[in-house]
């Protein structure tokens, strides 16, 4: 299947539905439950997110197992270490054709320039996003961290300092995307902490629907437990990407 690149101006003029824009996140152990949860989607969406539970445990062969199936591949591995050891963790990814790949905002300037340089440099290397303040922080628990300001004002700090480093994507929380949208236009904008109404929110702090997300200017959400822990996986998808066509139309 053939993605509009992340252009954004792509992303936004394309007729890119709902299918395209849900990102479920195959937070589970091994490989054969990501495959099984893969397959059971297959007809509904188009990305699948990595993360360190499954890619620790299998690495790159799952990442080239979900392409074979003709699925694009979001690697959630959060980079954050010094800048030598971050441009080496890419480029021992970059092989595996994910097609997004995350790196903590927080590493600072000079980690986030060596990460976008590093991928630059490679053939096929992901789109990096930086990830500002996790949505599963609050108030308080940005507070514990000495980090002053509200989650919102970090987030906006973090999204600028990616940006000035040349990183064009960012994960953040559905309640900064208008700033984020505003200050930085050509930048993809995923979504976690995405809870249909009467969903657990879990460790999830800073929650949004899938319809008040994508009205506020989402380009992906990115959904994990309300899908591959309910009953039926597939309707729950199929109810999450009804809301977000719902809300794309209003
Ligand atoms: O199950 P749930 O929908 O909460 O999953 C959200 C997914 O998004 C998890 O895989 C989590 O690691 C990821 N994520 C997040 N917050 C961020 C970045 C990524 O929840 N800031």
């Amino acid at each position: 299947m053939n993605l509009p690149g992340f252009d954004v101006a792509d992303i936004r003029a394309s007729a890119l539905g709902a299918r395209e824009r849900l990102i479920v996140a195959l937070d589970v152990p091994n490989g054969n439950q990501a495959m099984v949860l893969v397959q059971c989607l297959e007809n509904l969406v188009q990305w699948f997110k990595v993360g360190l539970e499954l890619y620790l445990a299998e690495g790159n062969s799952i990442v080239e197992r979900i392409r074979e199936r003709g699925h694009s591949v979001f690697l959630d591995l959060k980079l954050h270490d010094i800048p030598n050891t971050v441009s080496g963790a890419i480029r021992s990814v970059s092989a595996s054709g994910a097609g997004m790949l995350t790196v903590h905002a927080a590493g600072g300037h000079a980690m986030l320039a060596a990460a976008q340089e590093t991928a630059e440099s490679m053939p096929a290397a992901p789109k990096l996003l930086a990830v500002t303040v996790l949505t599963s922080m609050d108030q308080a628990q940005l507070d514990a961290t000495g980090v002053s300001g509200s989650p919102s004002e970090q987030v906006l700090r973090l999204a600028g300092l990616a940006y000035e480093t040349g990183l064009r994507g960012f994960v953040a929380g559905s309640q900064e995307i208008p700033e984020l949208r505003a200050s930085y236009p050509d930048s993809t904008l995923v979504i976690p902490g995405i809870r249909p109404a009467g969903v657990q929110a879990g460790d999830q702090k800073r929650v949004a629907t899938p319809a008040s997300a994508m009205a506020d200017g989402a380009d992906y959400l990115v959904v994990g437990r309300p899908i591959t822990k309910a009953p039926d996986p597939a309707a729950a998808a199929q109810a999450i990407i009804d809301e977000m066509e719902a809300a794309a139309r209003t």
